[in-house]
């Protein structure tokens, strides 16, 4: 794909070697996520970063990797104070806020409404969620984990295997993630959720036309036998009716460190999108494997940085020229490191 100018909606955009350009301008963006050196190549920039939903850490790493390339980042957080409670349409906020913007970030609680969105927009527009359907930055800092994870005990994407777990249906990061594992080779899924939590049957069909194995069930510790990854996900509470309906799922699945050691291999990496609930009652993933080396929850969040620095200087055309004119970092930190 040419990156220059496009919306980045859906991972189904994306061939493998696209995966694999985002990977290698990532892995570029460490001198300055690492505050090694300060990069100006997006100096003057604005990005309207948009979140009609709630976020932490989608929108403050979308921020601060725009941050990092010398970017300015003008964010619209609620929908209360912004024209949408007028009856303002996603048209005429695309074309007011593009003409603001140089790229725009936006979250959205409907399916579809950032493809809709992007139509009107004169730049180019990233999908930071919408409704249950994609999160395409978070499937690519995932799976950008995954490798790594994988690289460290000289495994590969390719030919691995992987149990979800959770709500498969709402989980928009399972979704997207699983759209783009489609990408690779004979991936082994196992799926696990409630049977009426389970993983859109158009996601599973395609995973098992494209050649790879796909087992769905609702018992977890024999789903989390022999993987190379566990991916924990938190029950959509937003996407339910009530909050009795989400009730009922909450705290179903639970990795802890006792289920970990009798059901996992040793070198199973433990990653969850976060936010984990971590109210007693639901709990899916248990402090008490915080000291665990496998869990990879916070290396993914430090990864997001990477892949949004990365999808900026891609769709702005910039990714062969961040090292230009960047200054060392003169103030104290511990961050840096080589
Ligand atoms: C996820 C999301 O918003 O879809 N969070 C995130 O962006 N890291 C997952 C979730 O909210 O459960």
């Amino acid at each position: 794909m040419d990156f220059r100018g496009t919306h980045i909606i859906s991972v189904k955009q994306f061939e493998r070697n696209d995966v694999e350009r985002v990977f290698e301008v990532a892995d570029s963006m460490e001198p300055f996520a690492h505050r090694n050196q300060i990069s100006k190549v997006l100096e003057g920039a604005i990005l309207g970063n948009m979140f009609f939903e709630p976020s932490t850490r989608t929108r403050v790493s979308f921020g601060c990797a725009f941050n990092l390339l010398g970017g300015h980042v003008r964010e619209t957080t609620d929908v209360e104070t912004s024209s949408i409670v007028k009856g303002e349409s996603l048209y005429d906020t695309a074309r007011v806020i593009s003409g603001y913007s140089d790229v725009i970030v936006m979250r959205h609680p409907q399916t579809g409404s950032v493809a809709e969105f992007s139509k009107a927009s004169r730049v180019p527009v990233i999908n930071g969620g919408d409704g249950a359907n994609e999160h395409p930055s978070q499937a690519l800092l995932d799976l950008y984990t995954i490798k790594k994870e994988l690289d460290s005990n000289s495994r590969q994407i390719d030919g691995m295997s992987i149990a979800m777990v959770g709500d498969l249906k709402h989980g928009r990061t399972v979704h997207s993630l699983s759209q783009l594992l489609y990408l690779y080779d004979n991936i082994k899924f196992t799926l696990i959720s409630p049977a009426e939590l389970k993983m859109p049957g158009d996601i599973v069909g395609s995973l098992k036309n494209a050649g790879h194995t796909v087992t769905e069930t609702a018992d977890m510790e024999s789903g989390l036998n022999d993987n190379d990854t566990i991916y924990l996900t938190r029950i959509q509470e937003e996407r339910f009716n009530t909050k009795l309906e989400a009730d009922i799922y909450r705290g179903r699945f639970r990795l802890n460190q006792a289920i970990y050691t009798r059901n996992c291999q040793p070198n199973t990496v433990i990653m969850h999108p976060l936010p984990r609930d971590s109210r007693v009652e639901a709990n899916e993933l248990d402090h008490d494997l915080n000291q665990h080396p496998n869990l990879a929850i916070f290396r993914q969040t430090d990864n997001g940085v990477l892949i949004r620095m990365a999808l900026f200087a891609l769709v702005l055309d910039v990714a062969d020229k961040t090292a230009r004119n960047s200054i060392e970092v003169e103030w104290y930190t511990e961050k840096r490191f080589n």
